[in-house]
């Protein structure tokens, strides 16, 4: 019997998105989602340890959609959802769709805060010059025709007009190629334009002389967006941007999440690496169709990640790297043929993957590297990344070190009470009055602050918004140098929870969209801490392994980095002093790094040469670690001074 119920297919709609589908019945309610395209937050990689992942089992008749809906068609209740889900909330439906099963006919409500928000993404960092050397290039030719006297083969007559007019030799020809050339040579008289990857091998012949420029596409694929740049490779011309939530997102929030998915669901690698390359044909597809173009004739796009995301998307073991020693599967640069992942451009072009520097410290730090160029520069630079994982660089022309430390979600909002992350309704600029304690703040999509504005569209608050309000709890005297909460001001703001611990009101119900509190607690304010000294230790130890006591620059990268107030950030002691005029946003110096690669292949040998000489410091190791990391996590810090605060 209960084999019968599990054989059978079931139908599912989720609202608001009306997404409908069927889904074999034992399916639990994300993974029917995550089938269907709904995206409903699981930050534990539906694991059932985050309850994000709430939807509501609406009950009843439902005559337009054709079915019945009730809570008893999903699988009993787990001990897991009564710990996070209130009697009232059960009493309304609620359930985590990572433990609820559909067992007969559903229609589902993924409420606001479930919902995988959309995205604010930096897509461009600051302009850069380069040179134009591209993997790809095309020459045009006429060959003499076939005939009784010259019956060369097609592809000798070809190879052999190349390096004739060309001094081209030793080319190799795509099999992909090779299929139709004996009609592509013919079609235009003879004529054709070849194009050619790293002056070796043929991937494309178009009959004719004028034929339109090659295409490329560089991709800053993050743990939580990608963004990507269509490039003409003749021109060097910037055609089109587009970016989109990674799809990997609906199966962890972070890495480790998704390591842990890969390793124990079936298939689980199979599914984050046919996620990842489907989004990366769309986004080929959406941004040659805006140009009147198709993606077919996008002959190469250069990627570059983490370690973690360049194992999904190629579709390595992620077993080892995720675990000490974190070893990798491969650190050299990859070019592999786009049919070989099934990515639909041109099937002889490549996905070129820029080199790994070591364990966690990957291909989009190899890519900061050679967009910020720290090995040309005189003055010591320090570069942070800042991500789920921060990555840090130190150095200048002598020396550069790197280091990467876990910072966890909390500077992107995940693990913070009322967390999200940048995008609308997010709180992304808090000041504080230290007399009255009142807030003033900013949210994203919004041109006035509150109080100006009495309602906003505030859900939460994001990594800027975040970094922001402790700097000020901290200013405004609300928060000790040790992050502790005075529980003895004489202001509403600061109350106790049903368990007695302290927090902060930043926003009152009635003014944001969410008709809850937003409330900055004392647990958050620790998450803050422990991800800012994870960041200011390993800068220290870089600044100590290198022997200098300061820094000439400070640049901020990652699309985080560009919203970051840099007082709030050094006030809160994210880094060591510095004047803040040599602080510097860069924008998302990662994607700026694919785009050169992409564009000059002398970047991409820089690339690989940095990826070896970088000097990688495993600062947890160090014996003093712990002792260090517990100063820093002080504001802005229990020792070090900071001149430069004023
Ligand atoms: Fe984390 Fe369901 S509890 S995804």
């Amino acid at each position: 019997m209960g084999l019968e119920i599990m054989e059978k297919d079931v139908e599912i709609v989720f609202q608001p998105s009306g997404r409908r589908g069927r889904v074999p019945a034992g399916t639990t309610i994300l993974a029917a989602a995550q089938g269907m395209g709904v995206g409903i937050e699981a930050v534990c990689g539906g694991k059932g340890v985050c309850g994000k992942c709430r939807v509501i089992i609406e009950e009843g008749r439902f005559e337009k959609l054709g079915l019945v809906s009730s809570k008893a068609h999903v699988s009993g209740l787990s001990a897991v959802e009564e710990k996070f889900l209130s009697p009232e909330e059960l009493a309304r439906g609620y359930r985590l769709a990572c433990l609820a099963q559909v067992r007969e006919s559903l229609v589902v409500t993924v409420p606001e805060e479930s919902r995988t928000a959309k995205q604010v993404i930096l897509e461009q960092g600051r302009e850069r010059s380069y040179r134009l050397a591209p993997a790809v290039k095309q020459y045009s030719l006429v060959l003499p025709p076939a005939s009784l006297s010259d019956a060369r083969d097609d592809r000798q007559r070809l190879l052999e007009a190349l390096e004739e007019r060309y001094g081209l030799k030793d080319l190799i020809v795509d099999y992909t190629v090779l299929r139709d050339l004996p009609l592509l040579l013919r079609k235009e008289e003879w004529q054709v334009t070849v194009t050619l990857w790293q002056g070796r091998e043929i991937i494309r012949v178009v009959p004719g002389a004028e034929v339109s420029h090659s295409l490329g596409i560089a991709i800053d694929v993050g743990t939580t967006t990608l963004a990507a740049f269509l490039c003409d490779l003749t021109t060097g011309e910037l055609l089109g941007k587009a970016s989109r939530m990674n799809p990997q997102i609906g199966y962890g929030e972070d890495v480790l999440a998704r390591i842990s998915y890969a390793m124990t669901e079936e298939e689980g690698r199979e599914k984050l690496q046919q996620a990842m390359l489907e989004a990366i044909s769309v986004l080929a597809e959406e941004m040659t169709a805006k140009i009147g173009r198709e993606a077919l004739e996008v002959d190469e796009i250069v990627l570059v990640y983490n370690t973690a995301m360049h194992h999904f998307t190629l579709g390595l073991e992620p077993k080892h790297m995720g675990r000490s020693p974190f070893v990798p599967a491969v650190s050299v640069p990859l070019d592999i043929k786009a049919r070989d992942l099934g990515v639909k451009i041109n099937p002889a072009g490549n996905i070129h993957s820029l080199p790994v520097e070591a364990g966690f410290v990957g291909p989009d730090n190899v890519a900061v590297l050679i967009a910020e160029e720290p090995y040309r520069s005189n003055s010591i630079k320090l570069i942070i990344d800042i991500g789920t994982n921060g990555e840090i660089d130190l150095g200048n022309k002598d020396r550069l070190l790197s280091t990467s430390c876990a910072t966890g979600p909390a500077l992107e909002g995940a693990q913070i009470a009322f967390g999200m992350r940048a995008a609308p309704g997010a709180i992304e600029r808090v000041e504080i009055d230290p007399e009255t304690k009142e807030p003033r703040y900013k949210v994203i999509g919004e041109d006035k602050w509150y109080p100006e504005l009495k309602v906003t569209g505030a859900q939460g608050i994001c990594g800027s918004g975040i970094i922001d309000v402790v700097a000020e709890l901290h200013r405004a005297g609300i928060i000790s140098k040790a992050g502790r909460i005075n529980g003895r001001l004489e202001t509403p703001r600061v109350r106790k929870d049903e368990s007695g611990k302290l927090q902060y009101v930043l926003a009152w119900a009635e003014e944001t969209a969410i008709h809850k509190d937003i409330v900055i607690t004392q647990g958050d304010i620790r998450a803050v801490q422990l991800a800012k000294g994870a960041i200011y230790v390993g800068a220290r130890y870089l600044m100590e392994k290198y022997g200098c006591d300061h820094v000439d620059e400070v640049i901020l990268a990652g699309a985080f980095g560009s919203y970051i107030n840099k007082r709030s950030a050094m006030a809160l002691g994210l880094f060591p002093d510095c004047d803040p005029e040599k602080v510097k946003a860069v924008g998302n110096a990662a994607g700026d790094g694919a785009r050169l690669a992409l564009l000059d292949v002398e970047k991409r040998r820089e690339a690989a040469r940095v990826a070896r000489q970088v000097e990688f410091v495993e600062t947890a190791v160090e014996p003093d670690f712990q002792a260090r990391f517990m100063e820093a996590l002080s504001i802005p810090h229990a020792k070090d001074e900071f001149p430069h605060l004023g």
